[in-house]
């Protein structure tokens, strides 16, 4: 069983990938022409001021995972057997329709997607409704370090990294104690978010962790 063949939800996720290559388009575009230099100090603003960022800058645009790290999501959802799924960042929940497959397909659970955007947060889950994957998911709105510090599963199967890359080492700190051994983390764009890759490379420390792709980090709870 694959939800992600189901024509409605294959048919849904191509219009949304297609639809978010148009949105976030020029935006790339003006980035790529971007020199090193300026790239650098628009990162460093997304870092330092994110609110600002994902309030303004990036409110309108999807910024999905790829089509390729969404199956990669499904993939290993479906062989941690995952039943309890927390996402850092779900925006129009591109990400949140392969995690809610993989959770059903596996016998059902729950997919806890965080979005700072209350707007975001409706398109997300009016996409999950479409996608008829809406009972399997949460959609929580505002910060995360807000909305995960209560009411997260005892044990947790399967975490997506994907909101402000500066606060991945603190929505790591947060859902440590319940990520259960063989948990695996997925961090999007992970090579923006050094001291993430610090923690969970660290030697000696309670990660495993490697780099696939030049983007996705994919890290297990040893
Ligand atoms: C890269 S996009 C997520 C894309 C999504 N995972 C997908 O594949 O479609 C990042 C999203 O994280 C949200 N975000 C950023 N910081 C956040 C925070 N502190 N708490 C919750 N959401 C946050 C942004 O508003 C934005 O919509």
């Amino acid at each position: 069983m694959n939800t992600l063949h189901e024509p409605n939800v294959k048919a849904l996720l191509h219009d949304l990938f297609e639809e978010a290559a148009r949105v976030d388009g020029p935006v790339r575009a003006r980035l790529a022409a971007m020199s090193p230099e300026e790239r650098a100090s628009l990162l460093s603003r997304a870092h330092s001021d994110w609110r600002t960022f994902y309030g303004t800058t990036a409110r309108e645009l999807y910024l999905p995972v790829s089509p390729e790290t969404g199956v990669l999501l499904y993939a290993l959802a479906r062989a941690r057997g995952a039943r309890a799924v927390v996402e850092f960042g779900t925006s129009f929940g591109l990400s949140t329709i392969h995690l809610a497959a993989a959770v059903r397909d596996n016998g059902g659970g729950v997919v806890i997607g965080t979005e700072l955007d209350s707007k975001k947060a409706a398109r997300a889950r009016a996409n999950l409704e479409k996608a008829g994957l809406a009972d399997v998911v949460e959609v929580r709105e505002g910060d995360a370090l807000v909305s995960l510090s209560d009411r997260v599963p005892e044990s947790v199967d399967l975490v997506l990294l994907d909101g402000a890359k500066s606060l991945y080492p603190a929505v790591l700190e947060l859902l440590a104690p319940r990520l259960r051994p063989g948990a695996v983390l997925v961090a999007d764009n992970a090579d923006d978010a050094p001291d993430y890759l610090a923690r969970v490379r660290a030697p000696g420390g309670s990660y495993v962790s490697f780099a696939v792709g030049p983007e996705v980090e994919v890290t297990v709870r040893t």
